[in-house]
């Protein structure tokens, strides 16, 4: 059984502080807050940093810093298209675990996924409280979010450990989506283990997805040309995968959890290292990089000014072919 190294409490000593600069948004990022903020570009600026200064005051994560919990990077996954697609048949079950603020799952729903099929999980409520006060919806959203350990779904999960699911509105536990999870997506949360960790996330990960055609787990994480770890400017633990060693990681959650039959035939898994990040904005010694499906984006992301390496990845149950997700 793969041993599960949790997060550390960091020392403040090695915490940067925050800086305004950093924020920049798209015409897309702009577009939505202006519309679920405020359409005054200094009040949202203000806003942004507000919730940013709160959150990062929770825990100082790397993305917060970068503004990401506005930059809806999930949107701009190749595969999001064919996920909204399909979520919008109104059959499905979506989660982004690791949500954070849920800025993600907003922007889904916006963009057509209905509300009552998304969750949006994370280990700190103070994170989704975060953004009920952002977006000022904590009486009217309608996406359930709720705080689970993603750790605390044994492994094997067996459906008399299973809680009962009865129904997305009342999901209040990773435990009742045993084999429920249609659209699973996760954003910079594996790079945030070693990689004994990482494996057993992914096993974890795998007992929650739907046995059908068209299950699709998608996300990005930090990685490396070479799988190994990464040095991190918070002296964290933290293991980097390569476009190589994820696939491979997938091919033996898969077998393990299924069978080598399953894992050969039934399951894809790309991913692929795009450009570096600026330096300024982890305010590290070393460039990271990134892994991403299509260069489209990672010409994008290299004009901006982002901080950390990104491992995106699209793992996705037959039938569709790995060539329908790059027109
Ligand atoms: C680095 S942030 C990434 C946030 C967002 N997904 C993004 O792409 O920017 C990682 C998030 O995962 C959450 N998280 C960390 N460990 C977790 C766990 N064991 N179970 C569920 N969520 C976890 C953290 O609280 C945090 O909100």
């Amino acid at each position: 059984m793969p041993e599960i190294t949790r997060e550390i409490k960091l020392d403040p000593s090695v915490v940067p502080p925050l800086d305004d600069s950093i924020l920049t948004l798209s015409e897309t990022e702009t577009e939505f807050l202006h519309s679920a903020i405020s359409a005054d570009d200094d009040e949202l600026k203000s806003k942004i940093v507000e919730a940013q200064k709160i959150a990062y005051a929770q825990h100082p994560y790397p993305c917060i810093r970068a503004f990401h919990f506005v930059n809806l990077m999930m949107s701009e996954n190749p595969i999001y298209p064919k996920v909204l697609e399909s979520g919008k048949a109104g059959t499905t079950i979506f989660i982004d675990l690791g949500c954070c603020m849920g800025s993600d799952v907003r922007k889904l729903v916006a963009d057509g996924y209905p509300a009552s099929n998304v969750l949006g999980c994370d280990l700190r409520q103070e994170f989704i409280d975060c953004g009920h006060n952002f977006y000022h919806d904590s009486e009217t959203c309608k996406i359930r979010f709720f705080t689970s350990d993603i750790f605390e779904v044994p492994y094997p999960f067996s459906a008399e450990s299973a809680l009962a699911f009865t129904g997305i509105s009342q999901v209040t536990g990773l435990l009742q989506l045993r084999e429920a999870v249609t659209h699973f997506y996760t954003g910079a949360l594996f790079h945030l283990f070693d990689e004994a960790t990482q494996y057993a996330l992914a096993l974890r990960v795998a007992t929650l997805l739907k046995r059908k055609p068209g299950t699709v787990v998608f996300g990005r994480h930090q990685g490396l040309p070479e799988a190994g770890m990464i040095n991190d400017h918070m002296q964290r633990t933290r293991y980097g995968h390569s476009p190589t060693s994820w696939p491979l990681l997938w091919k033996k959650v898969f077998s393990e959890v299924e069978s080598e039959e399953f894992a050969e035939n039934h399951v894809v898994t790309e991913a692929v290292l795009t450009h570096g990040f600026n330096r300024k904005v982890i305010g590290s010694t070393e460039q990271a990089r990134m892994l991403i499906q299509n260069d489209q984006r990672a010409k994008r992301r290299a004009v901006r000014d982002y901080s950390s390496g990104i491992v995106a990845m699209v793992l996705n149950f037959n039938p569709w072919n790995v060539s329908d997700w790059y027109p």
